[in-house]
């Protein structure tokens, strides 16, 4: 029996004990021995519950522990994770996470630090739940360069766009459903406001790049300023408003940016409704990919992270290199980026929309006066800005893709 431990037993936590029970057979078969969870480190007691005669309250606990080999981490949030994981990795335990707030943040640290001690530290469930994408980049893809990597990486906005799309429904209801169903957290401001697909980005980012991506660096916009007229306007185009994660290489480098987008029925990604993620792979060699699935949720990122135990337990021994240095690496401004913009203008003065951007496509929307829609040329961002401000009177930009 290979002996492990699970800092955090809520949703993810839990779903990872259910998972190592339900395919007990299956696991301990490719394993070639079983997986038993020796402690559960919570703050809380579960009286009564079978679970509480493993838990436990503090990681020096676990860290203690020679029998335990692999730690799993799925308390959420840098700290006190990042201290633990640490801790674990010093002690010689492998390390698996579905934190990418901390794999954002220390991901380049903590890998160099398995690697410095022999063990691993693993994060598929970090990016896309259950959807494979991190052992991909570094195994899999390895003969390419990664020219592009665009995804629908947040499965509550997307659920939220989806629901907006299918019901011409303001954000404010959508959001209040999502709530009710569980989706959307209490504060949903790290998954509306883009930062939740940001942090995932970067780290996809940083995987392809073999360097440090802050997220910090990436331009990120979320879909609050998304409204039940944008979506008919949508409509009249025969798009989709998604909210994309992509990361592309220029001639300059890598330019990343989370925002909302407006996709044509051709774009692989327009289909991807509801919860679900994907992510769009373009390498220079192989050409296109995608990699579609549940994104979210307690069983898909929990089977995940018991990829992720089966994958260390098979490498008990041994560190699988991950590149990904701490060097940091420098991002293209995205305001040199170009792109297609659909604006809304608060007048119906063609002729002064005419004098700022030249050449436009204009929209109709069902039921939508007093306002102008239009699509742009293609220009940077920079540029974009620039006639924005000139003409004044824009109360809306989606870019187009
Ligand atoms: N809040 C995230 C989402 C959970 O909605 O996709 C998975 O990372």
């Amino acid at each position: 029996m290979i002996k492990a431990a699970i800092m955090g037993y809520g949703t993810i936590g839990s779903g990872v004990m259910e998972v190592l029970e339900i395919n007990q057979n299956s696991i301990a078969k490719r394993v070639g021995e079983g997986i038993e969870v020796k402690y559960v480190l919570d703050l809380r007691d579960f009286p009564g519950e079978p679970i509480q005669e493993k838990i436990v309250h503090d990681y020096k606990a676990i860290v203690e522990d020679e029998e335990v080999k692999i730690v799993v981490e799925t308390m959420g949030g840098v700290e006190p994770a990042y201290t633990f994981v640490k801790a674990m990795l010093e002690a010689g335990k492998h390390v698996t996470t579905s934190n990418k707030a901390l794999v954002a943040a220390k991901g380049a640290e903590l890998i160099a630090l398995a690697k410095e001690k022999n063990v691993n530290f693993m994060f598929e469930a970090s990016v896309g739940g259950g959807i494979p994408i991190i052992r991909p980049l570094n195994s899999c893809l390895t003969a390419d360069e990664i020219e592009e990597i665009t995804g629908i990486v947040n499965g509550t906005t997307n659920y939220m766009m989806t629901k907006m799309t299918e019901e011409g429904s303001e954000f404010d209801d959508v959001l209040k459903d999502a709530q009710a169903k569980g989706y959307a957290e209490k504060d949903p401001t790290a998954d509306i406001e883009g930062y939740d697909a940001c942090r995932k980005i970067a780290i996809l980012t940083s995987l392809v790049c073999g360097q440090q991506v802050d997220f910090e660096d990436i331009h990120t916009e979320g879909i609050t300023k998304i409204t039940a007229t944008d979506i008919k306007y949508a409509k009249a185009m025969g798009r989709a408003i998604k909210l994309l994660a992509s990361s592309k290489k220029t001639d300059g480098g890598y330019v990343a940016m989370v925002a909302p987008y407006l996709l044509p029925k051709t774009h692989p990604l327009y289909s991807v409704n509801d919860v679900f993620n994907a992510i769009f792979v373009h390498g220079n060699v192989l050409g296109d990919a995608m990699f579609y699935g549940s994104g979210a949720g307690k069983l898909p990122t929990a089977s995940a992270v018991v990829a992720d135990i089966v994958e260390m337990a098979k490498h008990i021994d041994m560190n699988i290199p991950v590149e990904w240095s701490s060097k940091k690496l420098e991002l293209v401004d995205y305001k040199k980026s170009v792109n297609k913009f659909f604006v809304r203008v608060s007048s119906e003065d063609k002729a002064a929309v005419e004098k700022v951007f030249g050449n436009v496509s204009y929209v109709a929307a069902e039921g939508v006066t007093g306002e102008l829609g239009f699509v742009t040329e293609t220009m940077t961002e920079a540029e974009f800005e620039s006639k924005a401000a000139e003409l004044g009177n824009v109360v809306q930009t989606i870019r187009v893709a």
